[in-house]
C-alpha cells in the first residue's frame, strides 16, 4: 500500500511554473486534455498515442512519479504530453495558470484519493471552490470525466460538482466525439486493478454550461 501524500502539507504551498502552451507542446493550437492525479502517466501515454492531434497535460502530487514521467517524455520524444508537479488545486487556482483552465476542453479525474474519514475529506481533489474556480475559466462545453471504485466518493464528487449550476450531467452517447474524444476508451492502472479484482467502477461525465 502506498502513502498518500496529504494536499494540504504546505510543501505544496509554492507552485512550480508551468511552462506556456508554446512551450509544452510542439502544437499549442491543438485541444489540450487535462488529468489530474496522473500518477506514473501510464493513461496519457496511451491516449498521446492512440489520439496524437490532442494535447495532454498531468498533474501529479508524487514528485518521482512526476520526475519518472518527465524522463520518459523525453526519452521518447512526444511532443504532445507534459506532467506538472504538485497540489492540482494550487497549480490550477493560481492566475499565471489561468491560461491551462482557460485552454483545457476536456478534464479527468481517475480514481481521486478517496481519504475515506470524514476529517479528511477537505483533502479530496474535488472541492466546492476548485469546481468555482473551473466554472469560472474552464470554456463552455469543456467536458469533466469523473471515475472511482468507492461509491461514497462518487456521490461526494457528484454533488460537489453540480451544486455549482454551471455544470450538468451528460450521457456518453449525447457527447459529440467528432469535435471531442473520448478518454475512457483508455483504462487507467486503478481501472485495471478494479477490474481485475471484480470491484464496481462509477463514472460520470459533465458538461460547462
Ligand atoms: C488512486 S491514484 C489514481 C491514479 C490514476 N489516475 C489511475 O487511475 O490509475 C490517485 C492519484 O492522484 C494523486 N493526487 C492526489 N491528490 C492530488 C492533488 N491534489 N493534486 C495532484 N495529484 C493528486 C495521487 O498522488 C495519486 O497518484
Amino acid at each position: 500500500m502506498r502513502q498518500h501524500v496529504n494536499p494540504l502539507s504546505k510543501n505544496f504551498n509554492e507552485v512550480e511554473r508551468i511552462p506556456s502552451l508554446t512551450e509544452m507542446f510542439d502544437d499549442p493550437y491543438l485541444n489540450l486534455h487535462l488529468d489530474i492525479g496522473s500518477a506514473a502517466g501510464d493513461f496519457l501515454f496511451e491516449l498521446a498515442l492512440v489520439n496524437n492531434s490532442w494535447n495532454y497535460l498531468g498533474i501529479e502530487i508524487r514528485e518521482k512519479l512526476v520526475e519518472t514521467s518527465k524522463a520518459k517524455v523525453r526519452e521518447r520524444e512526444i511532443k504532445n504530453l507534459y506532467f506538472a508537479f504538485g497540489n492540482a488545486i494550487n497549480i490550477l487556482k493560481d492566475v499565471k495558470n489561468n491560461f491551462i483552465i482557460k485552454n483545457v476542453k476536456s478534464i479527468s479525474f481517475n480514481f481521486p484519493d478517496p481519504w475515506f474519514k470524514k476529517r479528511h475529506y477537505k483533502r479530496r481533489v474535488i472541492q466546492t471552490e476548485f469546481i468555482n474556480i473551473l466554472s469560472n475559466s474552464l470554456q463552455k462545453g469543456c467536458l469533466i470525466f469523473i471515475k472511482t471504485d468507492v461509491k461514497d466518493l462518487l456521490d461526494y464528487m457528484d454533488n460537489t460538482i453540480l451544486s455549482n449550476f454551471n455544470f450538468k450531467t451528460i450521457d456518453n452517447k449525447d457527447i459529440n466525439y467528432s469535435r471531442s474524444f473520448n478518454p475512457n476508451k483508455v483504462q487507467t492502472n486503478r481501472e485495471k486493478y478494479a477490474i481485475v479484482n471484480q470491484l464496481d467502477i462509477f463514472e460520470k461525465i459533465y458538461i460547462k454550461i
